[in-house]
């Protein structure tokens, strides 16, 4: 391993940041640690140019971790509508509560102890740590993996637990020598794996631009910067169906709160059948469905034989593919109407004017497909 390499490269990429990095983004040269979490956190699965937009709005709704542990959930799911990934929205709601309550409204400032948080994970808790307080805490996401990995030619395969181990040793042994040098050092290496060490297409391969590193990458000097880092062949995520009830009466419609633990947990929906795996070339939806059928399926547990009595009209609507994380899922659409507004059991099912709906958190293709029903009424949905 190149010794020049690791006692010189902070201080090269550093130098880097100041030509090449990204200047002026909104979080940059923030100390206040509810501030870079919240920006950490947002950032996590979501483009630089979409965070741009809500960031702001975020803070300005949420000014405070006391304001945020205060408000209502679905406030906050509501106010995430449309980042994806709602877990960090529950996440960052639970942990704003447990540091009002385990540290007296104070984030705390080593790692070790940020990474016991709701949602913090050890490389969010290095990048907080740097940015906020500027402990000489590494960060290790999937960006850092790979400019390691090619740099210092690391051969495993980065999900293995003793590359995984080897790379954060790596990572730690890289830190600029000066704790205040922390935050840049951290942007840096960000930016770096961001825009020019990129998975696809790295500059050093474009000709465009001069990499800092060419000379001593060890991926660019046997010609392996796209084979590096090694990845395990994944399988392709499995394929699901369900059907959705889309039912309304009057301006109304009825939606259902999900489950906690379920995708899209704690917000609004249709009401949803299970989950049926499909089956290869197989036709994606059930057909001719029943009303009686339909309501079996996706509200199994409203007893009362009367509920869809009053609904008297089916049309088969659109189908929604969703692609999540590791399932894809195929959404059937079935648009019911009912003459009248039926009393559900339970605080999980509501009828909600459309002209209401900015107020609920609900999935964005939920969102989006309501929205298009609401502007064929001429109402305006947007928040
Ligand atoms: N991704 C995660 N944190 C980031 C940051 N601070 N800047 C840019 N991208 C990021």
């Amino acid at each position: 391993m190149s010794e020049a390499l690791i006692k010189h490269f902070a201080t090269k990429l550093i130098a880097w940041h100041g030509k090449d990095g990204r200047q002026g983004l909104p979080w940059q040269s923030i100390r206040d640690p509810y501030a870079v979490w919240v920006s950490e956190i947002m950032l996590q699965q979501t483009q630089v140019a979409t965070v741009l937009e809500r960031y702001p709005r975020f803070m300005k709704r949420f000014p405070t971790v006391k304001k945020l542990a205060a408000a209502p959930l679905d406030d906050v799911l509501a106010e995430w509508a449309g980042l994806g990934y709602y877990t960090r929205a529950r996440n960052l709601h639970a942990c704003a509560k447990q540091v009002m309550e385990e540290f007296s409204g104070k984030f705390p400032a080593d790692p070790l102890s940020l990474e016991q948080l709701k949602g913090i994970g050890r490389s969010t808790a290095g990048a907080i740590a740097a940015f906020a307080f500027h402990e000489r805490a590494p960060i290790l996401d999937a960006n850092v993996k790979r400019i390691l990995a090619r740099l210092f030619g690391i051969e495993g395969a980065i999900q293995e637990k003793a590359v995984n181990d080897e790379l954060w040793l790596l990572a730690k042994t890289l830190l600029p020598k000066n704790a205040k040098d922390m935050p840049v050092y951290t942007q840096a290496l960000m930016d770096f794996g961001a825009t020019w060490c990129t998975s696809r297409k790295p500059v050093c391969l474009s000709g465009e631009k001069k990499c800092p590193f060419e000379k001593e990458c060890q991926a660019n000097l046997s010609g392996q910067v796209l084979q590096l880092p090694r990845k395990v062949i994944k399988a392709k995520s499995p394929e699901f169906n369900c059907d959705l009830l889309l039912l309304r009466h009057g301006d109304s419609v009825l939606l259902q709160r999900r489950p906690d633990k379920a995708i899209w947990g704690g917000l609004w929906s249709l009401p949803e059948s299970a989950w049926r795996a499909k089956e290869k070339n197989s036709n994606p939806s059930t057909n001719n469905l029943s009303v009686k059928e339909l309501f079996q399926l996706v509200l199994p547990d409203e007893k009362s034989s009367s509920v869809f009595k009053s609904c008297t009209l089916i049309e088969q609507g659109l189908e929604i593919k969703h692609v999540f994380t590791h399932r894809r899922l195929w959404m059937q659409i079935w648009h019911v109407t009912s003459s009248l507004a039926v009393k559900f059991s339970g605080d999980d099912l509501k009828w909600i004017p459309l002209r209401q709906l900015g107020n609920y958190g609900l999935p964005q293709p939920i969102k989006l497909l309501l929205q298009g029903l609401s502007l064929a009424r001429g109402d305006d949905l947007r928040n």
